[in-house]
């Protein structure tokens, strides 16, 4: 059987977790493939420490480029994280004519639309689908399984870090700070934990998906970040209490040629499936105008899901290389008309809105004066009877209103110091509802 050779950069935690899933499943890999997966050099700073996995010592070098370099390597996998290093080599690869396989969403992200370039330049494919949802194969639905749909709607719980946080805020009636902490204890949190809870991890992510669906590379600057660092657990239980559960959810849509991105704690009906995926699991819902509803669910990280996302697109670049197929497609394929990237501000939704007001005759009057002057029409309201100084929590939820209003009225709220005794919070809320 033909041989593809392959070369690993960065011998981490993934990186190990691939070695494994060749070790593990090489003969089945060749089987389905009709060409064998060679692992012949891995690259890495560190040769010493113990992955957990046994590697012939002789394939081990701290020489990246000569990796590259190497006319038996027939692809790259790039799994040393981070923009720097990284990008370099990745350039390196692509400028040699390499397929670049790859599971690091902050480098395509934030330079998506250079590499991307460079891959079409040289005729070569830059793979990602690990980057994204880790061992969910939602890359390949987007880009082959869904090919005969527009895409309306995309909705990601897209961070396992925060849907662990959250669930357990919910399950376990446990403040933010405590549960973040047990996630760093347990691991799934990182020690320097911004990226993942403040929403940057998920909208890298929502920045491919949305790019996928509509074909060409979306701004990470477009899509508009909002993380749960700030979540109580008295809206976990006020929103539980209307129906709801809040999740950190990346919701891409696009409605005639507008297009939003964006990722933000949302409140989603409870009886939602989306609702019902708890803990560190992912899952991307996605609508296709002929398909309707389709579902993907599954585990967003770790060494051997993501290792196994990391393993399909080399062995999609393997067959591709074996027979010497010419044929080198865009990793964004535009669907044809226009498209205008929508500010958040001009986004319509719902909204929980929670105040703190003075307990007295008239303040509730004088809040839904203002939200009415603003367009914004009150969906449901509850005074909870528990008291805070002279302050009560009034929990309000609203019909469809534009960003720019909500947050208009909002300020002028906040502004009347007499009856207002906090900022108020407030989150978005998603019914999910068809877009036809
Ligand atoms: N840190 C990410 C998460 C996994 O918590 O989901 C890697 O993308």
């Amino acid at each position: 059987m033909k041989e593809i050779g392959v070369g690993l950069l960065g011998f981490g935690t993934v990186g190990a977790g691939v070695v494994e899933g060749l070790q593990r499943n090489g003969d089945l890999i060749a089987d389905r493939c009709g060409v064998r997966i060679v692992l012949r050099k891995i690259a890495d700073l560190d040769l010493e420490r113990d992955r957990g996995v046994t590697v012939d010592r002789s394939i081990l070098t701290t020489d990246a480029s000569a990796v590259i370099a190497d006319p038996s390597i027939d692809i790259i996998i790039e799994l040393i994280g981070g923009v720097g290093i990284a990008r370099d080599l990745v350039i390196e690869a692509l400028k040699a004519g390499k397929p670049v396989v790859t599971a690091n969403k902050k480098l395509l992200a934030e330079y998506g639309a250079e590499l991307f370039a460079l891959a079409d330049e040289n005729k070569v494919d830059l793979k990602f689908e690990a980057s994204v949802a880790g061992g969910i194969p939602i890359i390949l639905a987007l880009r082959d399984g869904l090919v005969a749909n527009h895409i309306p709607n995309v909705y990601g719980i897209l961070n396992g870090t925060c849907n662990y946080i959250l669930t357990r805020m919910e399950a376990e009636g446990l403040p933010f700070d405590e549960v973040l902490q047990e996630a760093q204890d347990a691991g799934y949190a990182e020690a320097e934990p911004s990226l993942d809870i403040d929403g940057h991890d998920a909208a890298h992510k929502a920045c491919l998906l949305a790019s996928l669906a509509y074909g060409f590379p979306v701004p990470l600057d477009a899509v508009y970040v909002e993380g749960i660092r700030d979540i109580s657990g008295e809206d976990v239980d006020y929103a539980a209490g209307l129906g709801y559960r809040i999740k950190l959810l990346a919701i891409i849509k696009k409605r005639g040629t507008k297009v939003s991105v964006r990722v933000h704690p949302t409140l989603v009906p409870d009886g939602h499936m989306i609702a019902s995926v708890n803990g560190v699991f992912n899952a991307v819902m996605v609508s296709g105008d002929i398909v309707d509803d389709t579902l993907y669910y599954g585990k967003g990280a770790g060494r051997l899901p993501t290792a196994s996302a990391v393993i399909s697109d080399v062995a999609a670049v393997a067959q591709q290389v074996s027979t010497e197929s010419s044929v080198h497609l865009p990793a964004f394929i535009p669907e044809g008309g226009n498209h205008e990237l929508q500010n958040i501000e001009d986004v319509e939704c719902r909204y929980y809105l929670r105040f703190s007001l003075m307990d007295k005759p008239g303040v509730i009057g004088r809040v839904a004066q203002v939200l009415g002057d603003h367009g914004i029409s009150i969906a449901s309201l509850v005074q909870p009877s528990q008291q805070k100084d002279d302050y009560v929590p009034v929990i309000m939820t609203t019909h469809g209103a534009r960003e720019a209003s909500c947050n208009q009225a909002l300020k002028s709220i906040e502004a009347m110091s007499d009856i207002v005794g906090a900022k108020t919070i407030r989150y978005r809320i998603e019914d999910f509802e068809d877009p036809s």
